[in-house]
């Protein structure tokens, strides 16, 4: 008989074996060479953790909040077009396990089934996540997921053009015919302006009606809705960010799809951090595979983080069962790594218990 996955590595393993290989390399590609892609995982390997013992661990409490909900863990699942790539269930299977595990999952504008049917599916919050593909067409997302019950709209700024991913390129890869952008049903119009999402490899010149810094106030008016903004690398745009009055900055790279040869996402958390200064909540999406890792976000600064690929590792090897699965297994991981370290809560997770290259150790 064959053991159930013990890790988030052995997700991986098994959905490479079930998907096929051009919607394998869809999900796993970064932009051009991947280093980015890869500086993710090995910046987070490359953070040590101080374990803190004789400190009565019993009655760990993995919860927390994000933006006033209380959620079971720190872990919350990424937006990302296209589940349906990887089961028919789609989004619906992914928020029933999010419901199930206790957290937040966040739907992209890419989507395979519409917000309102994954609201009518889910079992917990949800956020949406908007692409800015013109004045009317995100007036239109916003006040949809408004009315759907959506506890805050995620803006991702880091796609000014269409990523470059290499591996897509040379697939010729297309979205699955079988699969439909669920938030445009019907929509034609609409959807031929909806280029440049993780959907699209033609190289195309910069969007036409983009979205600037000056007009997230803009944003702000078609909604009462809080406002996280995704895909910030710096610390002067999380200083923007506040100064705009955002609430929520999602410290990403995009997993490394949409620019190549940046720092990792880790790497730029303790600016973004700095720069913030406690006036807005910040997460970390970027590498996420461990228990570990969700404790060196936490004790870098984030409030929580977000997975991607594995979701979708999740969805392949079996559905909704599956993305729980891999929630469940991030939640033990993370129970184990706080009692090594002597914390109880999540909120005891603090800066002393990392330790960044040539800190403390030497190697
Ligand atoms: C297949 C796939 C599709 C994605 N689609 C979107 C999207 O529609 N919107 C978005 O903001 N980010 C999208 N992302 C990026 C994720 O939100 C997230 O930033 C990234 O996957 C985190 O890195 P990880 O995959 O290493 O966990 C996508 C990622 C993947 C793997």
């Amino acid at each position: 008989m064959r053991l159930d996955p013990i890790n988030l590595f052995d997700f991986e393993a098994r959905a490479k074996q079930a998907l096929p290989g051009h919607i394998w390399d869809f999900i796993e590609a970064g932009a051009f060479d991947e280093i980015t892609t890869a500086r993710n995982r090995r910046a987070l390997d490359a953070v040590a953790l101080r374990p803190r013992y004789l400190v009565d661990v019993r009655g760990l409490d993995t919860s927390t909040t994000v933006l006033g909900h209380k959620i079971s863990l720190p872990v919350m699942l990424a937006p990302a077009g296209g589940h349906q790539s990887a089961h028919p269930d789609g989004e619906l299977a992914t928020a029933r396990a999010a419901g199930k595990a206790g957290t937040m999952m966040f739907l992209s504008t890419s989507s395979n089934y519409s917000m309102e049917e994954v609201s009518a599916a889910a079992g917990g919050p949800l956020v949406f996540q908007l692409y800015h593909r013109g004045h009317d067409i995100s007036e239109m997302l916003v006040h949809r997921a408004e009315e759907a019950g959506y506890t805050a709209i995620c803006l991702t700024v880091d796609t000014p053009v269409p990523g470059p991913k290499e591996r897509d390129i040379r697939n010729r890869y297309v979205r699955p015919p079988e699969t439909q952008l669920g938030n445009f049903y019907g929509q034609k119009s609409v959807l031929d302006r909806m280029s440049g999402t993780d959907e699209t490899t033609d190289w195309n010149p910069p969007y036409t009606d983009p979205l600037t810094w000056p007009e997230l106030e803009w944003l702000r008016s078609l909604t009462s809705l809080p406002l996280i903004i995704k895909g910030i690398r710096t610390g002067e745009d999380a200083r923007l960010c506040v100064e705009h009055g955002v609430d929520g900055i999602l410290a990403s790279n995009h997993g490394g799809r949409q620019m190549d040869g940046t720092l990792s996402a880790i790497e730029t958390l303790p600016e973004i951090v700095e720069a913030v200064r406690g006036r807005a909540e910040i997460y970390m999406d970027g590498g996420i595979r461990r228990g570990a890792d969700v404790v060196r976000a936490l004790a870098l600064g984030a409030k929580a983080v977000l997975i991607g690929r594995p979701l979708f590792w999740g969805l392949a090897v079996d559905g909704e069962r599956g993305v729980h699965q891999v929630l469940e297994l991030l939640r033990k991981e993370l129970e184990r790594t706080m009692g090594y370290c002597g914390v109880t809560s999540v909120d005891g997770i603090t800066r002393g218990l990392v330790s960044l290259p040539g800190e403390h150790g030497w190697v």
